[in-house]
């Protein structure tokens, strides 16, 4: 388990202030965390053309990944919910699976600071891939 869990939550739920949500209300932010110590925020934003929008932690990797970051150890994800966890999406956890290894910790949070931590391993076991590195 990393270290600083309590931080990385602390990061992603002020990331949500940054939230583009009007049309679910449901606002989300992601900080992931880079091996060299990085933390690289998202959130999700919406489009008046729904499917167009794009999720927390899509906009973290994609920030991140676009800056020259490509090795990872754990994403914070904090939505609206109260003393309910918010978990990624099944096209984050295809989209992540890409970047990252089985030891990956993704932390399920709420604004509350209520949190699980999984591994990519368990909330996406058999992954779709072209080519293994
Ligand atoms: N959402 C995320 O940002 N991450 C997830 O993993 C779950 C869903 C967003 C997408 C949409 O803007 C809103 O939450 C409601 O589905």
């Amino acid at each position: 388990m990393i270290k600083n869990v309590k931080d990385l939550i602390a990061i992603a739920n002020e990331a949500r202030n940054n939230s583009y949500a009007p049309y679910s209300k449901y606002k989300v932010g992601a900080a992931l965390l880079c091996k060299d110590g990085t933390v690289i925020t998202g959130c999700n934003i919406e489009n008046a053309s729904f499917t167009v929008g794009i999720c927390a932690e899509r906009t973290a990797f994609a920030k991140a990944l676009s800056e020259g970051k490509t090795e990872f150890d754990a994403i914070a994800i904090v939505g609206n919910t109260s003393n309910r966890p918010t978990p990624p999406c099944g096209a984050c956890r295809q989209f992540m699976s890409e970047f990252v290894g089985k030891d990956f910790e993704i932390i399920e949070a709420s604004p509350d600071g209520d949190f699980v931590i999984r591994k990519m391993s368990e909330l996406f076991p058999d992954i779709f891939m072209l080519f293994h590195t």
